[in-house]
């Protein structure tokens, strides 16, 4: 019976430590940490889960009065560690949004993409007001995840992390280039070609923009290249 408390503790653990690098990452960059303290900071973090998990497996095994006292003493660390970051805030809860928000603006530029190729491949194919759709639902979407981006990567003009830098420059210029495409070709005679070599810079832009952003969110080379 004990056994299976503790397992279930030790389950519950996992669940509930599992998203702590990632909610200190969304600290960290808020609170404009550069790259090296970030990961010295994911490390220490990552030390602590595995320890945690350690003695906890540990008390699992361990006498009934240990099983009490280690479990609290873990538990009272990780919600204190999860308390100290979670007073509700508006701003704070839309920065988070932010990593959900950014699928629309990529899929849907880089669909913009890829409509505008068969287009120019097959001029008959019919496609003018897909590219069209596609582009202002793009430039919509761009705008509102670089709102939320600014939230969640906090407001300043300049960032002691690198890749935070990076990231929120090239993000704001896809959002500008974004909107420009939509007037362009929101007009009755848009220029084709300007509307191309617009849609090729903000497609490229977002493969570095997605890699870098990754990077903040799951942690240095996490493709493992
Ligand atoms: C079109 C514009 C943008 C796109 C497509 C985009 C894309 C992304 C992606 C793909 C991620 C990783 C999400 C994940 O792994 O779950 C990310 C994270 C992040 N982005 Fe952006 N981004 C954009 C604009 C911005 C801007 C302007 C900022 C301003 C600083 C920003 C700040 C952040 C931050 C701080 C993170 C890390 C997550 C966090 O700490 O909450 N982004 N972004």
């Amino acid at each position: 019976m004990t056994k299976w408390i503790a397992s279930l503790l030790l389950l519950l653990l996992l669940i509930v430590a599992m998203p702590l690098p990632v909610a200190s990452a969304h600290e960290a960059h808020r609170k404009d940490m550069s790259d090296a303290d970030i990961v010295e900071m994911r490390q220490a973090a990552e030390t602590a889960h595995d320890g945690g998990v350690e003695a906890l497996a540990e008390a699992a095994g361990g006498s009934a009065a240990n099983n009490g006292a280690m479990s609290a003493d873990i538990h009272g660390e990780m919600i204190a560690g999860h308390s100290a970051g979670t007073a509700f805030s508006p701003t704070d809860f839309l920065g988070r949004l932010h990593p959900a928000l950014v699928h629309f603006p990529i899929a849907l530029f880089l669909a913009a993409g890829l409509a505008e190729l068969i287009l120019f491949a097959r001029p008959e194919s019919g496609l003018e007001p897909t590219v069209r759709f596609l582009i202002y639902t793009g430039a919509a979407g761009g705008v509102i995840a670089t709102l939320l981006g600014w939230l969640a990567g906090g407001i300043r003009m300049s960032d002691r992390s690198e890749t935070l830098g990076l990231h929120r420059w090239t993000g704001t210029g896809i959002a500008l280039a974004g909107v420009v495409a939509a007037i362009i070709i929101y007009r009755e005679k848009s220029d084709r070609m300007l509307i191309r070599l617009l849609l090729a810079g903000i497609a490229t832009a977002l493969l570095f923009q997605s890699y870098w952003g990754a990077e903040m969110s799951l942690g240095p080379n996490h493709m493992n290249m």
